[in-house]
């Protein structure tokens, strides 16, 4: 196998790596800027520098020349190379900033140019904390300065389209933004003007940075020129709690990670999955923090003669008994959702059969025509291929209409899906019947629902959705409930805050809690009326179970879908007629 030999250590490698992606896969230090794995390589910011060298071949022996010692004589290339662009070939030896003096220099020199017109300001940049340029500096920068003279001071606060802003003069001309739009989102709305110190990125005269893809250029961003319209000055990366999670906006399914403060949801960015969304997501996914912070139901909700009055928890429980009791099987609707989880479903779907109810469907929410082939989808629903999964009956908006409008049904209970708000019934269409809507949101469906049932939505709880690929990945809860703790539930993150801060602390409150429960929870109690317990501790143990009695899952469980990037559970084949 071929070797390389990087500050005196030998490494196999396969392949052509490039110099600083073998290091960096290697656990090996190095500073960058412009270099981006899923990007092309323009080697411009000059930080990577390292000595390289190749050993001589000796024509005669037809073997490696050596010197006196025995040892390869190596020849260094005259100039110090960039890593970024450096492929490894066999034998080649690498001095870094550990071994070689010149390198450190190099980078002292790079790091000292490169601050000479950048502002120093630190303490009011969204990118404190997370900036590669203030973590270097510190590592391998100079001590101090010696430009004497005024800083270039290039425009602030451009907004360059409606969710990104630009201040032009942190920006250090990596022109990650700039390949983004050219390579990954195609819509080249980004390119530097001008020139030497006077330079930025901008988009053409007349037009915006409205790709639907631009928040990605904020997250690759090195320093805080570009920042998010939305999160600039909200918080800092060190007072926020960091969560993996699912990107439920549609189908695709983009691993994410979810960002909160005192138990509010402030950003969202996307996580790394190479088989999924590789490091991308498009905005619209970002801007579910809305959805999980505002408009929500909390505590249950009945409508009694028209008026609409908070309830408890057991009264809403055994409401919906009394009501499972008083009608026949033939006249209750099961309505499970493409938006809710599998356990939701699967817990639905084995309540139902408890009950010998036979109706159980599901209708998907797809617009044929919104996806872009990339990481949007026309399945406006996370979880339609876990539903197809479970076994849920499919139907089409119009067919579920007739089965909601059936004079027969007259308890519908029904999963967090917006029916009337999708168009598929009026709420007219619900007068006379009892219908029982569990969601995390206020909604058209909900304001038509005789009983509302709070339920933790996928920042709440851990639960997991199939993608349109038929890929099955997990979230994990980011936000308190107010019957959940932070410090008491060990795969909750627990940031600096949550350890330190005090009831006293302006920033620690017990607000932003919602009064709600997974839906799973709900149905469980409701069964436990009849003595009935399905004995879920938590979604992990729904989980083993589906595994269990369903071949489509079978193997599933929480840990492999962490190890692995999700689980591939059908495939491509079946999925295009599952
Ligand atoms: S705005 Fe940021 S990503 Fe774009 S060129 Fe400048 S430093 Fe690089
Ligand atoms: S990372 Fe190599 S030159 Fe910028």
């Amino acid at each position: 196998m071929p070797e390389i030999f990087i500050d005196n250590v030998r490494y196999e490698f396969e392949g052509k790596p490039l110099v600083l992606q073998f290091m960096l896969d290697n656990g090996m230090d190095h500073p960058f800027f412009c270099y981006h794995p899923s990007l092309s390589v323009p080697a411009n910011c000059r930080q990577c520098y390292v000595e390289a060298g190749t050993p001589v071949w000796n024509r005669e022996t037809n073997d490696y020349e050596l010197d006196e010692k025995g040892e390869r004589v190596i020849r260094f290339f005259p100039k110090l190379m960039t890593a970024c662009s450096l492929e490894a070939s066999d034998g080649m030896v690498i001095k870094t900033q550990r071994t070689s003096e010149l390198v450190k220099r190099a980078h002292k020199d790079t790091l000292e140019f490169i601050l000479v017109n950048h502002p120093l300001d630190c303490p009011i940049c969204d990118q404190a904390g997370e900036c590669p340029l203030q973590i270097q500096t510190y590592k391998y920068g100079p001590e101090g300065s010696r430009f004497e003279h005024k800083k270039v001071h290039k425009p602030k606060r451009i907004k360059l389209g409606p969710r990104v802003i630009l201040d032009a003069e942190r920006c250090i001309n990596c022109t990650r933004c700039v390949r983004f739009t050219e390579e990954i989102s195609k819509t080249h709305q980004l390119t530097i003007i001008s020139r030497g110190d006077k330079n930025y990125p901008a988009v053409a005269p007349g037009t915006e940075f409205d790709d639907p893809y631009s928040l990605n250029t904020v997250d690759i961003c090195p320093v805080g020129a570009l920042t998010s319209a939305d999160f600039r000055f909200k918080a800092r990366v060190w007072e926020m709690n960091q969560t993996p999670g699912v990107d439920v906006t549609n189908g695709t399914g983009c691993n994410i990670d979810v960002w909160t403060r005192d138990n509010l949801v402030l950003r969202i960015t996307p996580r790394f999955n190479a088989e999924v969304n590789d490091h991308w997501m498009p905005d619209f996914g970002r801007e579910d923090i809305r959805r999980m912070n505002e408009n929500r139901i909390s505590k249950p909700e009945m409508t009694i003669e028209g008026d609409r009055i908070k309830s408890s928890w057991q009264n809403a429980e055994l409401t919906l008994w009394e009501k499972l009791k008083a009608f026949k099987a033939e006249e209750i609707l099961f309505v499970g959702s493409a938006f809710s989880s599998v356990e939701d479903n699967f817990v639905l779907q084995k309540h139902a059969a408890r009950l010998d109810i036979k109706n159980v469907y599901f209708s998907p929410f797809i617009k044929v025509g919104s996806g872009d082939g990339f990481l949007i989808d026309d399945d406006q629903y996370p979880n339609t291929q876990g539903c197809r999964l479970l076994g849920l009956e499919e139907l089409s908006g119009p067919a579920l209409k007739d089965k909601v409008t059936a004079s027969s049904v007259k308890l519908i209970v029904m999963l967090e899906d917006d029916i009337v708000g999708r168009g598929i019934v009026s709420a007219s269409d619900l007068d006379g019947k009892f219908v029982v809507y569990m969601g995390s949101n206020n909604n058209e469906t909900s304001k038509a629902a005789s009983l509302v049932v709070p339920i933790a939505n996928s920042v709440e709880q851990s639960c997991s959705y199939v993608n349109v690929k038929g890929r099955i990945q997990r979230t994990t809860a980011a936000k308190e409930t107010i019957y959940t703790n932070r410090k008491l539930d060990l795969e909750m993150s627990v940031g600096r805050l949550d350890r330190y801060g005090t009831k006293f602390d302006n920033w620690v409150s017990d607000r932003n809690r919602i009064d709600c429960i997974p839906a799973w929870e709900f149905l469980e109690r409701v069964a436990a009326q009849d003595k009935a317990n399905f004995g879920y501790t938590s979604t992990r143990a729904i989980m083993t179970e589906i595994a269990s009695v369903n071949e489509h899952f079978s193997g599933v469980d929480y840990n492999r879908m962490d190890e692995e990037p999700g689980i591939q559970l059908i495939s491509d084949e079946k999925v295009k007629t599952a």
